[in-house]
């Protein structure tokens, strides 16, 4: 590397590769890889795996208590919560969809990795269409909607409430849905770790993109 004159400008030279590279490298470890998931993607699937089952214990407890303020509270942030969870969810989607899909280990036979490609495509799907089904559930029953009571946000379809009911029904069975795929999808994860001894869950909890 040239030395001697313009000391200042050659410092300020280094500084920028060095974080040219740093940024190169970082950037590498946000994007998924062939080898494993980026930090963004498993970021955002522990942390929506959180709020989402959050979200069930709030939307189950708040159902059965009678029709008080602390009900209409909690309701309030179940479904600010449900629209900050769909927004996130088509946000991952996006970021999947314009990602590389790490390999699965190569002895797995192709009926698996269909079913694994099913069972991911299904897990997206209910993640959009549950607070899809509540937001239409809400608007059919003609309740304003005002996210963390700070912005309002619109209805998703004209008041109905002979659909209502059973919008209420598809809401609470698609939930059921999900706990039984995430039942499926986390024993399928831990049988990895557990029985084939294999990095699946490995690449899910830490950075494996480069290995
Ligand atoms: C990931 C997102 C969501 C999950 C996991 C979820 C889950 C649940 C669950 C488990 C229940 C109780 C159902 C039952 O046992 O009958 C419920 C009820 C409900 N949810 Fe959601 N929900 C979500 C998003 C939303 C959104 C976005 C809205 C509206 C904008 C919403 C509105 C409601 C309403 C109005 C109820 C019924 C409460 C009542 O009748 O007392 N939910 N939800
Ligand atoms: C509400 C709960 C959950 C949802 C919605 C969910 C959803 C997903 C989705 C969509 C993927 C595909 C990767 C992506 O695009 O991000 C995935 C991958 C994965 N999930 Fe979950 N997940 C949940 C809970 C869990 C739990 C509890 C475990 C483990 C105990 C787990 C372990 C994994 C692993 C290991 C992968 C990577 C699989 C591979 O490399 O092929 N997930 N999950």
């Amino acid at each position: 590397m040239t030395t001697v004159t313009y000391g200042s400008c050659i410092r300020y030279t280094d500084a920028m590769l060095y974080s040219s590279h740093a940024l190169r490298r970082s950037v590498g470890m946000i994007r998924n890889t062939a080898h494993g998931w980026g930090a963004l993607a498993r970021q955002a699937h522990w942390l929506m795996a959180a709020l989402i089952l959050g979200q069930v214990v709030l939307g189950k407890y708040a159902e059965a208590l009678d029709r008080t303020p602390q009900k209409i509270s909690l309701l309030m942030w179940h479904k600010s919560l449900g629209i900050t969870l769909l927004l996130l969810a088509l946000l991952r989607l996006g970021w999947a969809l314009a990602n590389p899909r790490p390999t699965l280990p190569p002895d797995t036979p192709p009926w698996r990795r269909h079913a694994v490609r099913l069972s991911h495509g299904m897990l997206y799907g209910l993640m959009l269409a549950i607070p899809i089904s509540g937001w239409l559930y809400n608007s059919a029953r003609n309740i304003p909607l005002s996210l963390f009571r700070l912005i309002p946000w619109p209805p998703l379809m004209e008041p109905d409430e002979a659909l209502a009911p059973r919008l209420g029904d598809w809401h609470e069975g698609l939930v059921m849905a999900l706990l039984v795929l995430v039942t499926l999808h986390a024993g399928a994860a831990l049988w990895h770790h557990f029985h084939q001894r294999d990095s699946v869950l490995l690449r899910m909890l830490f950075d494996r993109t480069r290995t």
